[in-house]
């Protein structure tokens, strides 16, 4: 049987650039209908440029992320970033991703359960209800801040600070702290792009060095006082030995990164595309009840974070093709999601649709210990937006951030409001 990944350059005989096409403004401002066509010819491709095994297909990417022999554990990687010729041909992001390493989301068992074990109790959904009144009123003051009627840029008057506020919250980070943890949140979340320009790089590293020298401090004083919820069992985890001190920062300052900028993204994303579809804002208006389905439609056609990683950890087949073992797996979700042999209409927003198994917040074992927390969130802020102005319209074009593959998020979205109630 012939194991070969499709070949995408069959047909027209080109070499065919991945990492070119991912980056470019046009890809990266409606990337849809060219996922469509590399999906179209094959489920699973090979770049062997960069050696990476890209996945477009819903049922392909299933098998992938929860397989055992695929792991997270970049160390993993032949050729990757912990191989010993790295750290001389690229130093500063050698540093960075060695820094970055000792957290759930790169360890693959039995670290990983360790490491989540410590955070998932507080976010069991039974957990995050009772946040509810916090995320409401966060919302609420938000909306207070703007004017009854007029213009607002949603993105930073609503879908940024909204999640900000939250995490902060509920990690017990003080206020005055908002605008740095934006500001290295921002630099951090690009490490999940897998390739970055040097510059990021750096810009990464000294955010993670501010970051963790500001948690340092920040959990200090904290241990002065006994602590319950979240940072209380982050706090006996680390003194109990469950997590050494290295892990307890990367830790926290990745679910400070994770839980913040993918949650703009979905409020943001999400708001855009009510936006560009009336008949589907005009029906959730009419039926609050649709509430959750809709969020789950905006996960699945803008989902913010596009590539989920693993590495084969033996040599595996998924999809016809042979992935052997060490290889990068990255799952493509803007193409997964709109596989049409899962999805019907896949392209369209329907905000009830039904069995909407879409891959935003991956799958297996490293399945987004955050999904609770962020759909909630999503749902007040939605549920605040339409309670508190009766129109809502598009003031004028969105802007995509264009500096970032791996988090297709706007930039500026200008509404504009009335009919306050
Ligand atoms: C719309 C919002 C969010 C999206 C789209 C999202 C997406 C993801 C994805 C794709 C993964 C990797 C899954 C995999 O590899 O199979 C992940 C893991 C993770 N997410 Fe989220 N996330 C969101 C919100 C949050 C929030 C609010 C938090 C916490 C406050 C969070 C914390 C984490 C953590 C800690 C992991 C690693 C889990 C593990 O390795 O076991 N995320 N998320």
């Amino acid at each position: 049987m012939d194991l070969s990944c499709a070949d995408p350059t069959i047909g027209d005989q080109r070499a065919f650039d991945w990492w070119s096409l991912l980056t470019a403004s046009e890809f990266l401002k409606d990337p849809y209908a060219r996922l469509a066509e590399l999906r179209a010819r094959g489920a699973v491709q090979h770049d062997a440029a960069s050696g990476v095994y890209f996945v477009l297909g819903h049922k392909e990417f299933a098998q992938v992320a929860k397989s055992s022999r695929a792991g997270r554990d970049t160390r993993r990687w032949a050729g990757g970033w912990s191989a010993p010729e790295y750290s001389v041909q690229d130093p500063i992001g050698h540093r960075l991703f060695t820094a970055f390493q000792p957290q759930m989301i790169n360890s693959d068992p039995p670290d990983h359960g360790r490491m989540r074990g410590v955070y998932e109790p507080a976010f069991h959904p039974q957990a995050v209800a009772a946040l509810e009144p916090m995320i409401r009123a966060e919302a609420d003051r938000l909306l207070d801040a703007m004017p009854e009627k007029g213009l607002v840029e949603m993105i930073g008057a609503f879908a940024g600070p909204l999640p900000l506020r939250v995490l902060c919250n509920l990690f017990d980070m003080p206020a005055r702290m908002d605008a740095d943890i934006a500001r290295w949140s921002a630099a951090l979340i690009k490490i999940g792009d897998i390739m970055m320009t040097p510059d990021q790089k750096r810009e990464a590293l000294d955010a993670l060095e501010a970051f963790n020298e500001f948690l340092r401090g920040h959990l200090a004083d904290l241990r002065r006082c006994p602590h319950s919820g979240l940072m209380g069992r982050v706090l006996a985890a680390e003194e109990n030995g469950v997590l050494d001190e290295e892990e307890t920062l990367v830790n926290l300052v990745s679910m400070l990164v994770a839980g913040h900028e993918t949650t703009v993204t979905l409020i943001g994303n999400g708001l855009l595309l009510l936006l560009q579809n009336p008949r589907e804002l005009a029906r959730l208006r009419a039926d609050r009840g649709l509430m959750r389905t809709a969020v789950e439609e905006f996960l699945r056609v803008e989902p913010g974070g596009n590539m989920i990683l693993r590495i084969a950890l033996d040599d595996i087949e998924v999809g016809g093709c042979r992935i052997p073992a060490g290889a990068p797996i990255l799952g493509l979700i803007g193409a997964v999601n709109r596989d049409p042999r899962r999805f019907e209409r896949p392209d369209v927003l329907d905000i009830g649709r039904a069995g909407n198994a879409h891959a935003t917040f991956g799958g297996g074992i490293h399945f987004c210990v955050g999904a609770s927390l962020a759909r909630l969130e999503a749902q007040i802020a939605f549920g605040a937006l339409l309670d508190r102005f009766a129109d809502l319209a598009l003031a004028g074009p969105a802007e995509w951030r264009l500096d970032r593959i791996n988090a297709r998020g706007l930039k500026c979205l200008p509404v504009r409001v009335g009919g306050a109630q």
